[in-house]
């Protein structure tokens, strides 16, 4: 049952449990460089004072936020902000995304389900030719190279008349100009194919993650419409094809080594699409009827849009005119939505995440507040939640989002919709309505996937002023608080030379208790527990509202009983 056992000595305080989330604010771990930690050169006073204080006390010890304690295949995988929702909102470690498909594709049971040959085997056999699409890179937030490459071999195996392969570029999870090297190391892929089964596989179209198809939550439509109108149609918008930038080009390498010239500001996340083309200048790979579509990747949250572009049926869609529809069997890779049932085909099970944090706490009736900015609206609600959209008990709770800018104006105003937040979250804590107040501040991960050292300064600094805010509201209603990140980031805005680094990190993160009306009831200890990881939070939430954590749930960092 999700019923809950209260502690024999719990803390009784008269305000909310807040839970601060500054996404992507890591501390540095020693292998980086000194001088890119734009969240040391910030020098948050509010931040750091009250990191000071719980110190002292006893309430403050760091967390990991990366590999095996956020449940990824490797010890050395950064973390994300979707793996690290879902540890602190569930308190349990589990296999993610990631690790199910290397699974599948390893023991080869990805090739006998009924995803794969409902799609992939099906087109083939027919004649059809099996289109990929998805974040070309090793990053392992959203996909995986490796599992192209397994895929792309499975398909060869089916013989269908062509494979093509439609590459985001990324430079977000990865160095920011390094999309070339994957191009090269996709294309050697392909040519092997090609050479060992006689099946031609190529490069078919392609671009910025952040310009083409990788949207979110909704914030943009039109950079879905521009990836499936690359990916789909064989087409460029013509809005792109500006400074002698051509749009269509033989190769993928042709393509995007001329928009670097044309274009030597943009990084590759906003690199324009192109479509590759044959000598008489026709698309090679557009989807035609019998094709099948492979969306690659894994994690969800940048995968639902364009999915749903795929899956909805004429008349059904309205988000942008996609033209002549053709009749292919899309699938993703995983399950992205397993409430909406979005896809409605997925070649791997995904994650199933259960019993979280949200849920005993609603069975306990405890009522709960979340809110960020669209950027990381679903991170805190739907991520945090087990990957659930909706509310748990709408009755007594309730989700906010503020509507974020657009994605090119986080540069320059790094501040975001910080102000907005933190208004609406000053009011929560104030209400006296809630027991439990969760906010994502969104800040230091999208200014710091950026790469700009001097934004991401700026952008501590204000979210600084706004936390000075927040733990007054904490003080005066008598709550306590947790401040925390999901993983790092702007801890880390430049490599070892010095160049900018747009990627999350390997840091570990802070985890300190702000308790004005702490009396040394319990403190911070970590003694054996051998990682203590994010996923702790969970169990420290239940602790000081009063409540014991349930036995499967990774151990408390707080001495509560
Ligand atoms: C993104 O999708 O923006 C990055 O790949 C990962 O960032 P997030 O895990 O912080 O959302
Ligand atoms: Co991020």
């Amino acid at each position: 049952s999700l019923s809950l056992s209260p502690l024999a000595n719990p803390i009784k305080r008269d305000g909310p449990v807040v839970l601060c989330i500054l996404d992507g604010y890591g501390i540095q771990s020693p292998k980086a460089n000194p001088e890119g930690d734009a969240i040391v050169a910030a020098n948050p006073e509010t931040i750091n004072g009250m990191i000071a204080e719980a110190k002292e006390r006893g309430l403050y010890t760091e967390l990991a936020a990366h590999g095996h304690s956020v449940g990824l295949p490797d010890a050395d995988d950064m973390g994300n902000s979707e793996v690290g929702h879902n540890a602190m909102g569930a308190g349990q470690v589990v296999a993610q995304g990631a690790k199910l498909v290397n699974v599948a594709l390893e023991d080869g049971s990805m090739f006998s389900a009924n995803g794969w040959t409902s799609t992939v085997k099906a087109a083939a056999a027919k004649k059809g030719r099996v289109h990929f699409f998805g974040l070309l890179s090793d990053g392992n937030i959203h996909s995986h190279i490796d599992q192209l490459e397994g895929m792309v071999k499975g398909a060869a195996r089916e013989s269908p008349s062509a494979i093509f392969v439609h590459p985001l570029i990324d430079g977000r999870d990865v160095p920011p100009t390094s999309g070339l090297i994957y191009i090269a190391k996709l294309e050697a892929i392909l040519k092997a194919v090609t050479e060992e089964t006689g099946v031609p596989a190529m490069i078919a179209s392609g671009g910025g993650r952040m310009h083409c198809v990788m949207d979110r939550y909704g914030s943009n439509w039109s950079i879905v419409e521009r990836g499936y109108n690359h990916i789909v149609h064989g087409k460029v918008d013509e809005a792109e094809l500006v400074s002698g930038y051509k749009g269509y080009y033989t190769s993928a390498e042709e393509a995007i080594t001329h928009a670097r010239e044309l274009f030597p500001e943009k990084q590759d996340q906003f690199n324009p699409p192109f479509v590759c083309v044959d000598a008489d200048n026709k698309p090679l790979g557009p989807v035609r009827d019998g094709d099948a579509v492979v969306n690659f990747n894994f994690r969800g949250d940048r995968a639902v849009q364009i999915t749903k572009a795929f899956e909805a049926p004429e008349g059904a869609f309205d988000h942008f005119d996609r033209g002549v529809i053709p009749a292919c069997l899309y699938a993703g890779i995983l399950e992205y939505d397993s409430e909406a049932g979005i896809p409605k085909t997925y070649l791997c099970p995904p994650p199933s995440i259960t019993r979280v944090l949200s849920e005993y706490l609603c069975a306990a009736e405890k009522k709960c507040y979340a809110i960020a900015e669209t950027h990381k609206y679903g991170h805190v609600t739907y991520f945090f939640n087990g990957n659930r959209s909706g509310y748990i008990n709408e009755e007594i709770e309730s989700y906010n989002q503020i509507v974020s800018e657009p994605n090119e104006m986080i540069e320059g105003h790094p501040e975001m919709m910080a102000e907005e937040v933190t208004v609406d979250l000053v009011a929560a804590i104030e209400s006296g309505k809630w027991d439990f107040v969760r906010v994502n501040y969104a800040n230091p991960d999208m200014v710091g996937h950026t790469g700009n050292f001097d934004s991401e300064v700026r952008c501590v600094k204000f979210l600084d002023q706004c936390m000075k805010r927040v733990l007054a509201a904490v003080e005066k209603m008598g709550g306590v608080l947790m401040l925390t990140a999901d993983h790092g980031n702007g801890e880390e805005m430049m490599d070892k030379k010095g160049k900018p680094k747009t990627s999350h990190t390997t840091g570990a993160v802070p985890f300190a208790i702000f308790d004005p009306k702490y009396q040394n009831e319990y403190k911070v200890d970590t003694t054996g527990i051998e990682t203590p990881g994010i996923a702790s939070i969970a169990s420290v939430t239940m602790n000081l509202l009063g409540y014991k954590q349930p036995e499967f749930y990774e151990p408390s960092v707080v001495t509560l009983e």
